[in-house]
């Protein structure tokens, strides 16, 4: 803590004194915690490119992927610090600073896939849960894929008996705590950085990431089975320090503005491909085999999760899971 406050006088000195003189050009810090080759990783990439592109160099983006600066709640605090200045955490990371509308997201099978997604994100309930954003200090900027979640552990789970007592680690949103506990399984928050050990030593069983979260940080090597469940969805909220971001001339804020609408649109574009190749990749490797459910075993999964919806109804809010289930068409739970 010690170390971003002093980080963070030293940003906020830096703002008084002026960011965008001729020569020494406004830094964004972007902090992220996974490899460089997946959605988040090159659709940050891809933003570098543009802003600094469409700025002329008066932006320079600096990245920092696979949590080389913060871990997943360090970041969140960083940012609302000044520390950096951009991050693109999971939906499922706002519940801890006290959104946890954006838990929503981690409901069990709440989209069937990327288009439906897209028409709550790019619709006017999207924009409200980013105007949420603004009482914590943040500016939301953009909505970004990564894709959609299977289980994994050192042994079959095929139904939900499987999931008895088996330990998984889960990203800290009580959703997630929740869905584990409808499975008779243990839940265990815990950064994403920390996962590929954790696996390795036995500190948990199991997991649920997407391909391309699971193949980048090696889980398939520590972990004997892999099941394509598509049970829930990590997608990413691009967000930006708002004193940073409403004290960057207007000419500057427009050209990132628009550098960030064409990075998110390269992103989104090719996030279920990076996902589909990653799987190839991890078939490939023979370290772990891949179970595919029949129809009723999916059947089944989806029935043993279907108790979350009431039981987090009080905390997400169940005006917000209607609205949310009227605009991807579910059925309502
Ligand atoms: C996780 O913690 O599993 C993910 O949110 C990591 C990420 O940023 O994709």
């Amino acid at each position: 803590m010690r170390k971003l406050v002093l980080a963070a006088a030293s940003i906020a000195a830096l703002t008084l004194i002026g960011p965008a003189s001729a020569q020494s050009p406004v830094i964004i810090k972007f902090s992220h915690v996974v490899a460089s080759d997946t959605p988040k990783g090159k659709a940050a990439e891809k933003f570098k490119e543009l802003a600094e592109k469409y700025t002329d160099g008066k932006v320079k983006v600096e990245i920092y992927p696979n949590s080389t600066l913060y871990k997943d709640k360090e970041e969140l605090e960083a940012l609302q610090l000044g520390a950096v200045q951009m991050l693109a955490p999971s939906n499922s990371k706002f519940g801890p600073i006290g959104i946890k509308e954006f838990e929503v997201f981690d409901l069990p099978y709440i989209l069937p896939d990327l288009a439906t997604l897209r028409k709550v994100t790019d619709g006017p309930l999207g924009a409200r849960l980013l105007k949420l954003l603004d009482s914590k200090g943040m500016t939301g900027l953009a909505y970004w894929d990564n894709g959609f979640k299977e289980m994994s552990a050192n042994k079959k789970l095929i139904s939900p008996v499987d999931y008895k007592g088996v330990k998984f680690r889960i990203q800290s949103s009580k959703v997630l705590e929740a869905q584990f506990r409808a499975l008779g399984s243990i839940p265990q928050v815990m950064a994403f950085g920390e996962v590929y050990q954790a696996l390795q030593t036995g500190v948990v069983d199991g997991q649920e990431n997407t391909w391309s979260n699971i193949y980048t940080q090696k889980m398939h090597e520590v972990q004997k089975y892999a099941t394509v469940t598509n049970h829930g969805y990590i997608g990413y909220v691009v967000v930006v320090n708002k004193k940073f971001w409403d004290g960057l001339s207007a000419d500057i804020r427009a050209n990132c503005e628009k550098a960030m609408k064409e990075a998110t649109a390269f992103g989104n574009g090719q996030s279920a491909k990076e996902n589909d190749d990653a799987l190839e990749a991890i078939k490939k490797s023979g370290k772990t085999e891949i179970i595919t459910l029949t129809p009723e075993q999916d059947a089944a999964m989806r029935k043993a999760m279907e108790p979350v919806y009431k039981d987090v109804a009080s905390r997400v809010g169940q005006p917000l899971i209607d609205e949310f289930l009227k605009e991807t068409g579910a059925a309502s739970h």
